[in-house]
């Protein structure tokens, strides 16, 4: 953002209090975001924005942010090319295929939080179906009849255990990583390069 020497994303959510921590570990002197429902801060020359985690890629992408934490699932969802040089380790989790236990014909119905991601997969199976698109509680759309298999997020797999739900293929894991606007690392090389190099130490 003008006026700013850096723009930094954050989603909020599930990953924000590590990635926050990762961040100012690595010294960049954050705002302490205290209301809950605000946005945007500002501390110095640094701007913080709080965003859903699949809006993180655009923003960044876009150089509205100059850098940003996502996890790979969303990253990949977003389709969009970018600097990704810290895989930060945390919010491990993985995308997966997920049936009820009676479901073994061919998928014809798919639905997902993640529809590019689920394409993706077809694609790589050589199968084709209608995929449809979800905003949450998408184990439900496998219970209820919505659609033959779903694609979602596993974490500790408490969820699926509740639903009665299998795991049959694991599409791809994530953790979380450190996206950088291409542009940006060059015009703010100073600052942004350092703080790759300490995240990178971990
Ligand atoms: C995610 C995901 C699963 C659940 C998996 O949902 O969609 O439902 O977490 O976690 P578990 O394996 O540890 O049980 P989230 O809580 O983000 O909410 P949502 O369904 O509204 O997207």
């Amino acid at each position: 953002m003008k006026g700013y020497a850096l723009t930094v994303a954050l989603p909020k959510g599930r990953l924000f209090e590590k990635a926050y921590r990762a961040l100012t570990s690595a010294g960049l002197d954050l705002p302490q975001p205290q209301d809950k429902r605000a946005m945007f801060f500002e501390k110095g020359d640094l701007a913080l924005l709080l965003l859903r985690n699949a809006d993180v890629p655009t923003y960044v992408d876009l150089g509205i942010a100059d850098l940003g934490v996502v996890g790979k699932d969303n990253l990949v969802e977003a389709g969009r090319e970018l600097y990704e040089p810290v895989d930060l380790g945390f919010g491990a989790c993985r995308v997966s295929l997920i049936r009820r236990p009676e479901d073994h014909g061919p998928i014809r119905r798919l639905a997902s939080k993640y529809p590019h991601i689920a394409e993706l997969w077809l694609e790589q199976k050589g199968l084709s179906a209608d995929v449809i698109k979800l905003h949450g509680n998408v184990e439900l759309a496998a219970l209820a009849g919505l659609a033959d298999a779903v694609v979602d997020v596993v974490e500790t797999g408490t969820t699926l255990k509740k639903a009665g739900l299998e795991e049959r293929e694991v599409i791809l894991k994530s953790t979380a990583r450190l996206v950088v606007n291409k542009p940006a690392l060059k015009l703010k090389a100073g600052r942004i390069r350092p703080l790759i190099e300490r995240l990178r130490e971990g």
